[in-house]
């Protein structure tokens, strides 16, 4: 079987999901709940017994240790972290001991796990470490796009973070030999996504008659792709990656985050018209700029479509039509996410 973590997040979910809409192998799915995590997004599977869910955290290396050895996986793709810039810039600790000390004791437990298979175990065996883009820092509008031996710049505590742990995903290759892949993909979006990053929070605030708030200038440009085109990505990487490789997935579909607000409005407007005649972009507000703020993103993925074949099926104008009418058709789900402690934050965030 395949032990996922962080499978009630957002990516997470959509891998799992996606995973059984594929394959008939099992998941062990280890997730904190953190606010991030909901067990609604894995509603679909809860008859389905080829899923289980354990709640935990990955740097409980005791309970990580029993689960190793009662189920015995012969892959683990980890996207368990903490991922929200805005988070990690007012309180870096949680990123530090998830995504610096939680993969450390993971790997620590799959180094000991790994080491009692036999040969041929141990050799079929991979670690697929779930990455972002952003540890390579920020783009100017002349350069070229991050490709895989871009060196790492990371900008925020949450880059940082998630620096760190694929430095040491690439030293628990490089020094023990357990076989790693390491994938460092754009920005997701996409059914469950929290409505705390820009996507999903705009199509909340819109429909709500809410300010819809951009920082700064909005131009800068991020690298979107729906995540159902990661969750193809990483099937292809645990299938067929070179252990010790790192590969980058990206939508080759860059855009202002201005450009990503008035295509929002554009499609609610038509889905969704509101009473008074008016367009949603009259709701765009410019608020403060986020400090350290990384002006672009792009991704090269030419080496996963050379290598392994992949590349993305939807355009962002097909993807972004599919997550606006997801949201519309879910807005329950959105409501039983943005709960106390979702208030909290966006009070705290956007005053
Ligand atoms: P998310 O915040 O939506 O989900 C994270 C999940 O991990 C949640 O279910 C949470 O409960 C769980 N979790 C957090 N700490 C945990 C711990 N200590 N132990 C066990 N579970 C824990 O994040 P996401 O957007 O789904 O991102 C998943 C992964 O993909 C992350 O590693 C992130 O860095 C990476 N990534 C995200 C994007 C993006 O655009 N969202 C892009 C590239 C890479
Ligand atoms: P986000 O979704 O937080 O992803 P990331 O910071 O990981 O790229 O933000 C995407 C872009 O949108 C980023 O440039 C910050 C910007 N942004 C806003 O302008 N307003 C907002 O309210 C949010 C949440 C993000």
């Amino acid at each position: 079987m395949l032990l996922v973590t962080g499978g009630a997040g957002f990516i997470g979910s959509n891998f799992v999901l996606d995973w059984f809409a594929n394959c008939v192998e099992p998941v062990l799915n280890l997730d904190a709940l953190t606010y991030a995590g909901n067990m609604q997004n894995l509603a679909s599977l809860e008859k389905d017994k080829r899923h289980t869910f354990v709640r935990g955290n990955i740097a409980d290396t005791s309970l990580v240790s029993e689960l190793l050895s009662k189920y015995r996986p012969r892959a683990i793709v980890n996207f368990a972290a903490e991922s929200h810039v805005d988070r990690s810039i007012h309180g870096p600790e949680d990123f530090i001991q998830t995504n610096i000390v939680g993969t450390y004791r993971l790997l620590e437990a799959v180094r000991l796990y790994w080491s009692g298979l036999s040969p041929d175990e141990r050799e079929a065996f991979r670690f697929l470490h779930v990455s972002t883009d952003e540890v390579f820092g920020t783009l100017s509008s002349e350069d070229a796009a991050f490709c895989e031996s871009t060196r790492y710049q990371p900008n925020s505590p949450y880059s940082a973070s998630k620096a760190a742990s694929d430095h040491l995903v690439r030293a628990y290759y490089h020094t023990y030999g357990v076989p790693v892949l390491t994938t460092n993909c754009s920005n997701n979006y996409g059914p469950f996504h929290f409505p705390e990053k820009l996507i999903p929070l705009v199509i909340s605030n819109a429909v709500q008659g809410l300010p819809l708030p951009i920082y700064g200038d909005g131009l800068q440009i991020r690298d979107w792709l729906y995540v159902a085109d990661h969750c193809t990505a990483i099937r292809r990487v645990l299938d067929a990656g070179t252990p010790g490789e790192t590969y980058n997935i990206g939508g080759r579909s860059e855009k202002t985050n201005l450009d990503v607000v008035h295509t929002l409005c554009d499609i609610l407007d038509e889905y969704r018209p509101k009473a008074d005649g008016t367009s949603y972009r009259t709701q765009i507000t410019f608020v403060k700029d986020r400090p350290g703020h990384d002006r672009r993103y792009a991704i090269d993925a030419r080496k996963i479509q050379a290598e392994l074949g992949w590349k993305p099926s939807e355009t962002f104008e097909s993807g972004i039509r599919k997550t606006v009418r997801w949201f519309l058709d879910n807005a329950d789900w959105t409501r039983s996410v943005t709960d106390g402690s979702y208030r909290t934050w966006v009070e705290m965030q956007y005053g």
